[in-house]
């Protein structure tokens, strides 16, 4: 099968597509023949080694797996022997860890993997989980949502775009922050609130809220704790400089009124059948930026790295137009 390698640590231009064995499922496993995949920042991440310490899950000096590529949609081609959740034929989506830059790829019948939202294309499948994993990790750091005011900052990535649905659906009252070609699709999210940070600093307008999510980490403790409310947490995705949102997470756990959490991703499928459900009655879909065929994944990674994608970015394997 045809797949995206990587057997060093480095820039994009470490990926190239190989013609690789065909992976077949042990007997609690399916073989997914994937439709689409996404290039995300935890791919961009584990390829370059951004933060050494995934070197000791991925790999010291090399990686051990060479396939990237975390989310996936595609169709069950076969089942293992003991599998009874999944049928030849099935159409799935779902997140794997690694091996979704690829034409084929096994999981467990127990992973994060469903049947597809009726109704959604694989390509908008792919780009569920991820994002959506994350934004889940650190809104449910936040504790109950349900009537309290949030302030998602970088609304338009995948995470931000993920957080601002599922807050609403877990009954918050959203402000979004972006920039100002994205606050329509914010709105259309529906987030109560939109603030455009090229012309207003959400810190200085007198606002204050019970969570203030830093979906992006380009924002700071320091620079918005005083528009937290007391008793409110400020939740970040990214570990920041000399990984110091960790220390302020234990810090302000004994010191003073306002708490620092942090996300961390974990992939459940109890929450990609929660997805599901928010998709199938309307409550969240994907927002995708730009399409790549897999050929072009050094291209959609570049892209990926500029850190100014809006929601996701797709690796097409076989086209839904096809
Ligand atoms: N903790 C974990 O396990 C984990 C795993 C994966 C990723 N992450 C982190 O999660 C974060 C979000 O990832 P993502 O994939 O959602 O990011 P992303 O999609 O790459 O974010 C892109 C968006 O960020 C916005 N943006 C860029 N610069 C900004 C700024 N200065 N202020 C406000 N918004 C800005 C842009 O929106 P506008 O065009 O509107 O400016 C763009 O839409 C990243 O920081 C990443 O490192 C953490």
């Amino acid at each position: 099968m045809k797949a995206v390698i990587h057997d060093r640590y480095g820039p994009p231009e470490v990926l190239r597509l190989e013609d690789v064995e065909r992976p077949a499922p042990a007997d609690d496993e399916v073989l997914v023949r994937i439709h689409a995949t996404t290039v995300n920042r935890t791919d961009c991440g584990l390829r370059s080694a951004e933060y050494f310490v995934s070197r000791f899950v991925t790999g010291l000096r090399r990686p051990k797996r060479k396939i990237l590529g975390m989310e996936l949609a595609g169709e069950v081609e076969a089942v293992g022997a003991t599998v009874s959740g999944f049928e030849v034929g099935d159409e799935v989506f779902g997140v794997k860890g690694f091996g979704a830059h690829a034409e084929y790829v096994c999981m467990s019948e127990t992973a994060p993997l469903a049947h597809k939202p009726t109704g959604m294309s694989f390509e908008e499948a792919a780009a569920v989980c991820d994002g959506a994993a994350l934004a889940l990790a650190c809104l449910r750091k936040a504790g109950a949502l349900k009537g309290r005011r949030i302030l998602i900052y970088g609304a338009s990535g995948s995470v931000g775009t993920a957080a601002v649905q599922l807050a609403r659906h877990f009954g918050a009252d959203v402000t979004a922050v972006c920039n100002t070609k994205n606050l329509e699709l914010v709105r259309s999210l529906g987030a109560d609130s939109v603030i455009d940070y090229t012309q207003d600093d959400f810190t200085k307008n007198g606002e204050t809220y019970d969570v203030i999510f830093d979906a992006v980490g380009k924002h700071s403790f320091r620079r918005c704790r005083r528009s937290l409310r007391s008793g409110g947490t400020y939740v970040a995705t990214d570990p920041g400089l000399m990984w110091h949102t960790f220390a302020l997470a234990v810090l302000t756990r004994r010191i003073g009124d306002k708490r620092v959490a942090m996300g961390i991703t974990k992939y459940t499928k109890e929450d990609v059948l929660l997805l599901k459900e928010l998709i199938e009655t309307g409550e969240y879909r994907a927002v995708i930026d730009r399409r790549y065929p897999l050929d072009d994944v050094l291209e959609a990674t570049r892209y990926v790295e500029t850190q100014q994608k809006t929601g996701n970015v797709v690796l097409t394997v076989i086209s839904d137009r096809s």
